[in-house]
């Protein structure tokens, strides 16, 4: 994706802070520190987490790039003390030396072909090194299936000249055959479900817009991307209510009337976490 174009916006991405840094911590608790070693981050954002992977690993050096320079632009405070930021694509990220640990949280989702992508990666862990992704799983969530089917819909099909985003993350053991194909002789595979408590159904929109839905959004005027949000709103709560009626089995999730919003709603997020050993 290009950097330039990419309508990442730290605010917006940070609304849920706390719940898109548990993942973060979860796969920090699978790698090694490597004292003195070279860490990369790759789809660093803010680099505001990439300093606690800096700090656990204990490495020497620790790059985090990324591509969109809205995110890099709040990187200056965390950076220091063997710590930087690049601009750079992950795709055509190319280093000159090995990483001790090469590490990504919730960044490849957006680079397709997983089997080359990994292989790639793979050329710059160093020979005793370590990889460690995460990546989400929720593509079978309304939000997510609501999202493409309405891009395949006029009047958006058109303005995206027939984009419909793919989606590359494979299922966790499609992850473990390849790290064994690719050499790791130790691993650790899992697949997590994160349970979010939004304030209401409409939480789920303020998270998507975070991040899924900036892939039309940036390949939209303003005015019609307001009118897919429209529409996508529409589709997507009576879906997200209906569904968390029939799920009701505990007394703290109410339904005000029909047609209201379910609140609090439970946002089940799914997540691959992989960590392998050279
Ligand atoms: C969901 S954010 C995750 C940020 C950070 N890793 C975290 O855990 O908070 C995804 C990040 O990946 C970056 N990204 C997406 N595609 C990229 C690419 N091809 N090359 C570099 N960065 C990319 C985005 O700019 C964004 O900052």
């Amino acid at each position: 994706m290009s950097g330039e174009a990419s309508p990442w916006r730290p605010e917006q991405y940070e609304k849920f802070r706390d719940e898109r840094s548990a993942p973060f911590f979860d796969l920090l608790a699978l790698v090694q520190a490597c004292p003195g070693g070279r860490v990369v981050d790759l789809g660093c954002g803010t680099g505001e987490l990439t300093r606690e992977l800096h700090a656990k690993t204990q490495s020497a050096e620790t790059v985090g790039i990324d591509s969109s320079e809205t995110m890099l632009a709040k990187s200056d405070p965390f950076a220091g003390n063997g710590l930087r930021f690049e601009r750079a694509d992950i795709e055509a990220f190319a280093p000159e030396r090995p990483f001790d640990v090469v590490f990504s949280n919730a960044a490849l989702q957006w680079v397709n072909g997983h089997e080359e992508l990994l292989q790639q990666v793979s050329g710059y862990v160093a020979d005793d090194g370590q990889l460690a992704v995460q990546v989400p799983a929720n593509d079978d969530h309304p939000s997510h299936v609501i999202a493409h089917q309405l891009a395949a819909e006029e009047p958006f099909r058109s303005a995206l000249g027939g984009y419909v985003r793919d989606w590359p993350v494979r299922s966790p053991e499609w992850y473990a055959a390849l790290l064994d194909r690719l050499g790791y002789r130790d691993q650790h595979v899992r697949l997590q479900v994160y349970g979010h408590h939004l304030e209401s159904a409409e939480g789920v929109i303020e998270w998507v817009k975070g991040t899924l839905l900036t892939d039309y959004e940036k390949r939209m005027s303003p005015e019609l991307w307001q009118e897919y949000l429209r529409q996508y709103r529409e589709a997507l709560l009576p879906r997200l209510i209906h569904d968390s009626r029939v799920t009701i089995h505990d007394s703290r999730f109410t339904i005000h009337d029909s047609n209201g919003p379910a609140r609090p709603y439970f946002y089940a997020f799914k997540r691959i976490l992989m960590w392998g050993r050279r």
